[in-house]
Parts: structure tokens; C-alpha cells; sequence
């Protein structure tokens, strides 16, 4: 596979620096392919390892797979790659374009468009398909391998469920007009906003949340390059909280990677990297800097709420629990309903908590208060346990 790189390298069209698109075409092209390496110091980590070949791209094998068996094949198809945000879409298709192309090519052959730039009708009928129609001058001129792969250019269309509706419409003839010298990829979060033509003439590839496996070998990685002082409790709450988001995972990291470096004060001299003195991340820091509640204050509040009887003070604990830890109840609700399911309870118990939660989840999130909810809170788990002497 590695030599197929190096040949693409070689044989793939001719860099083609004389020619120049019009300044449009070139509006919407994104940089962070080829950042200089000047900046990459300073760059945040998700930036700075965001995956550049195929074989970095964790999780996601069969896909991986799948879409190397298309470039080998030369049967590339337009791709609509959905899923949850994190997961490594946009990393995927850019180490793609990278093997296709090779990174001196990139500039010319893909066209990337996302959520920040406009793409309303105008944008798809003039920038995608100027870009689209040109592609003819390279095939001509440069390609001289018949059945080159880089023989078609690549549009990615990142977060395009944040395209309107008449610019998907607009999109779908474009596919199917220019389909002999470009591929479409069309990056989504949910597939069901895009409209079911686009979704017909694309190959769909779903990217699940990753596995805590491959988001821990991740995070080593990033923890040895970046020195960062962590224990392992810590690392494991780091990746059990990320729920399957790659980019959450990191920004956390380096959040509180930088919450441990001491302040320098002004003026005083600057200290070299090796020798700064960092405090080491435990789970308490990682739990503050996602705003979860720490298990402890939930394992309290459970206990409260299934042991004491009287509700007043039940209630009461609760709300001073509340105030000396800092909870909010939105994610008190979401704790408690994961602690909950795992007791063993007879149905009848665990359906009343499970359903009451729900609602009174719903009605935070609608603006009830927090206080008359707290109580509807106390109130249901008492029921149940009410229930559960019966
Ligand atoms: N599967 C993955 N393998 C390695 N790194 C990943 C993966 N998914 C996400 N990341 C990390 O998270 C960052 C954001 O990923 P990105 O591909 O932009 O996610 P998406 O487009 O799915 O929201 C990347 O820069 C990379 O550092
Ligand atoms: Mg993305």
C-alpha cells in the first residue's frame, strides 16, 4: 500500500503551479492540511494530532477498509460520511485526499467547504461548479496516466446538514453532471437533515462514537509526547466521561493539562519546557473541567435519597449538597439515572424512577426551576422506595 503512496506521489498529475483558478475557487480552501510547521507549537492538541495518514485514523476498521479497497479499485464513489462530532469524519476524508493526491497536489484537486463558509445557492452554483468544470485542463494536460486515480477531483462538503435546503437541490444535478471528473464527500452529523436525493447518490458510511480503547490508546499517546502528569484513575474518568468523542477527549486533556502548569508571574524569566514543575491531573481535576458531578457527591446523594425516610430532610441534605459541591440538577438527573439502573429493584421501582426522571429532566431542560424540581426529584425516588416496601 505504502508503495502505491510513493507511486501517486510520483505519477500523479504534475504540479501544476501555473495555473490558477479564479480567485473564487480558491476562496473556500482550508489551510490546516498543510499548516506550517511553524505553527504547529501552538496549535491546539486536536489540531496538532489530528491524524495525517489513513493507518493514524483510530477505530472505524471496516470503513477504513472499505474506502482503501475504492482507491485501490480506482471505483471511488461519492461518499456521505455521518455521525456523531468527534468520531474522525473530516480527519478521514483529508488523510484520504492526502494519499490520493499527495500533499503537494491537494491544493489544486480538493475543494474544501464547510459549515464557516457561506454555501447557499449561489456558492454551489458558482464556486462548486467552477471548480467542478475545470477539472478538464488537468486530465489533458497533466495526467498522462490513463486510468490515473487522480484523474477526478475531490469536493468535500464538510457539515453540509448546515446547508440549506435549495442549495442541497441544487447540489444533486451537479453530482450527476460532473460525476466523469469529480467526487463529492459530504460530511454530516445527522444524515436525516440532508435531502434523500443526495442521500441516494452518495455510498454511506456511519462513524459510531469510538470505543474507550481506542480513544485510551489516543490520549497515552498524546500524554507521553506532551509530558503531561496524570494518574491512571484519572486517565480512565478522562476517557469514560468523553462518551466516544475523540476531540472532547483532548481539549479536556490540555485544558487541564494547562490548569496544572503554574502561573508565570510578570516578568519574571521565562522557564524552559523540561524544567517547569506541573502539578499531577487527578480525577477530581477531570471531572471539574467537564463539569460532571464527582461520583462521591452522587454516591451521597443516592444514599440520602434511598435511606432517610423523612422527605424534609431528605430534601434538605440535598439542596445543601447541592450548594457546598456546586451541582447543577440537569446533571445530578443524568448521574443519578445511570447509578440507578444499576440497582437491583423489581420493575415496578425501577420504571417509576426511570420514567419520573425523564420528565423531570424535560422539564429543566424547558425552564422549570430548579428548586420545585430538586423536589419532584426527592419525590420520585421516594415513591419508588415506598413502592419497594409494599
Ligand atoms: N478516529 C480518530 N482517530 C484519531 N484521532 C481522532 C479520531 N477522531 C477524532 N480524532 C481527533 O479529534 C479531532 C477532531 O476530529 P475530526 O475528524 O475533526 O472529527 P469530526 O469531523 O468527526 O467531528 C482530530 O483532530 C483528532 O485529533
Ligand atoms: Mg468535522
Amino acid at each position: 500500500m505504502s508503495d502505491f503512496e510513493d507511486e501517486m506521489d510520483v505519477d500523479g498529475p504534475a504540479p501544476s503551479m501555473d495555473v490558477t483558478f479564479s480567485s473564487e475557487a480558491n476562496k473556500g480552501k482550508r489551510s490546516a492540511a498543510n499548516l506550517p510547521v511553524e505553527a504547529e507549537d501552538s496549535l491546539p492538541w486536536v489540531e496538532k494530532y489530528r491524524p495525517t495518514t489513513l493507518d493514524d485514523v483510530s477505530g472505524h476498521q471496516d470503513i477504513l477498509a472499505t474506502i482503501n479497497k475504492f482507491v485501490d479499485s480506482n471505483r471511488f464513489p461519492h461518499l456521505l460520511l455521518y455521525g456523531p462530532p468527534g468520531t474522525g469524519k473530516t480527519s478521514t476524508i483529508l488523510a484520504l485526499a492526502r494519499r490520493i493526491y499527495g500533499a503537494s497536489n491537494m491544493r489544486q484537486m480538493v475543494l474544501e467547504l464547510n459549515a464557516s463558509d457561506d454555501r447557499g445557492i449561489d456558492v454551489v452554483r458558482e464556486q462548486i461548479k467552477s471548480f467542478a468544470s475545470t477539472k478538464q485542463i488537468f486530465t489533458m494536460g497533466a495526467s498522462t496516466k490513463a486510468n490515473s486515480i487522480a484523474g477526478f477531483k475531490l469536493i468535500i462538503l464538510d457539515e453540509a446538514d448546515a446547508m440549506t435546503n435549495t442549495a442541497q437541490m441544487a447540489l444533486r444535478r451537479i453530482m450527476e453532471k460532473y460525476t466523469a471528473n469529480t467526487r463529492f464527500c459530504i460530511i454530516a452529523n445527522y444524515s436525516h437533515k440532508l435531502s434523500p436525493a443526495l442521500l441516494s447518490r452518495c455510498t454511506r458510511f456511519r462513524f459510531s462514537p469510538l470505543k474507550e480503547g481506542d480513544i485510551r490508546t489516543r490520549v497515552d499517546k498524546v500524554v507521553d509526547e506532551e509530558n503531561v502528569q496524570i494518574g491512571g484513575e484519572a486517565v480512565d474518568a478522562l476517557v469514560r466521561l468523553s462518551k466516544g468523542d475523540m476531540r472532547r477527549a483532548l481539549n479536556v486533556l490540555q485544558a487541564c493539562h494547562a490548569s496544572s502548569t503554574p502561573l508565570r508571574l510578570e516578568g519574571a524569566p521565562k522557564v524552559p519546557e523540561s524544567e517547569i514543575q506541573r502539578g499531577t491531573i487527578t480525577t477530581e481535576t477531570i471531572y471539574n473541567c467537564v463539569a460532571a458531578p464527582p461520583p462521591d457527591a452522587i454516591k451521597d446523594i443516592m444514599s440520602t435519597l434511598l435511606n432517610t425516610s423523612d422527605v424534609t430532610s431528605c430534601l434538605n441534605t440535598i439542596n445543601a449538597l447541592k450548594v457546598t459541591r456546586g451541582l447543577a440538577l440537569a446533571d445530578i438527573i443524568t448521574a443519578l439515572s445511570e447509578q440507578l439502573a444499576k440497582l437491583e429493584v423489581s420493575p415496578e421501582v425501577m420504571i417509576s424512577w426511570l420514567d419520573g426522571l425523564a420528565d423531570i429532566e424535560h422539564r429543566v431542560a424547558g425552564g422549570g426551576s430548579e428548586t420545585v424540581q430538586t423536589g419532584a426529584v426527592v419525590g420520585v425516588i421516594r415513591g419508588g422506595v415506598e413502592l419497594m416496601s409494599r
